[in-house]
């Protein structure tokens, strides 16, 4: 028989795993990918359940918090959703999602692909852009003691990925290797149109912050 408490029990449990995280990974950020994954999802035909579960999962044992190791978030998603009699289909597909959703950029084979995938990648990546996408960002830079901005190590497009890896990059280009990038890689027409907005709200907040650090505004 079908669980009726599923996505209520998936909330509590997913609450109570993330009690410590970082503010980048905390309870809050799963809240806003749920909201933007069922506002999305209203769109499109696609398992609501799943997409739900997919949401509430996707970060719940990120691996740059244990060691890069990738089979700790599936692991537990499956435990957690045996526990709930979840069926099988349904587990296999929220891990797929778990083991799928990362952004890599550039051109890697996606093994596994699903409307239920695209909706929740592109409400994970909404969250990175906009106005909490920019405090998150900062967010992540002032926990590793990044700068701010500094004109001299400002992204430079003749570097090699070791030289500019081997820098201790400031916030700012964050913007240039990934936010900026985002809206072209939306999957869905309505993560597509938000993001275009965040977007350009990320556009005009870099055009302000450069005014101000050069003293003209
Ligand atoms: P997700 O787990 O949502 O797929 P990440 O773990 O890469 O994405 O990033 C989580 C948040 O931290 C995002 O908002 C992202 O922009 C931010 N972040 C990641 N790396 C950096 C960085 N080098 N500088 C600033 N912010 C970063
Ligand atoms: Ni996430």
């Amino acid at each position: 028989m079908k669980n009726p408490n599923l996505i209520q029990n998936t909330i509590a449990f997913v609450k109570q795993q993330l009690q410590h995280a970082e503010g980048g990974h905390d309870w809050f950020h799963i809240e806003r990918v749920l909201k933007n994954s069922e506002n999305i999802a209203k769109s499109e035909d696609c398992n609501l359940e799943i997409v739900q579960l997919g949401a509430l999962l996707h970060d719940i044992a990120d691996s740059k918090f244990h060691n890069g190791d990738e089979t700790i978030g599936p692991k537990v998603a499956r435990e957690f959703l045996e526990t709930q009699n979840a069926d099988e289909e349904t587990i296999q597909h929220v891990i797929n999602i778990i083991e799928n959703i990362s952004y890599k950029g550039g051109n890697f084979e996606k093994e596994f692909s699903s409307k239920e995938l695209d909706i929740v990648q592109d409400a994970d990546r909404l969250d990175a852009l906009g106005a909490i996408g920019i405090a998150r960002a900062f967010n992540y830079g002032g926990f590793k003691n990044r700068a701010l901005y500094d004109p001299e190590t400002t992204v430079n497009l003749n570097m090699s990925k070791e030289e500019y890896k081997s820098q201790v990059a400031p916030t700012i280009n964050h913007f240039y290797e990934k936010l900026l990038l985002l809206k072209d890689l939306m999957n869905t027409q309505t993560g597509k149109q938000i993001a275009l907005e965040r977007h350009q709200y990320m556009e005009d907040f870099l055009d302000q912050f450069y005014a101000e650090w050069n003293g003209e505004k």
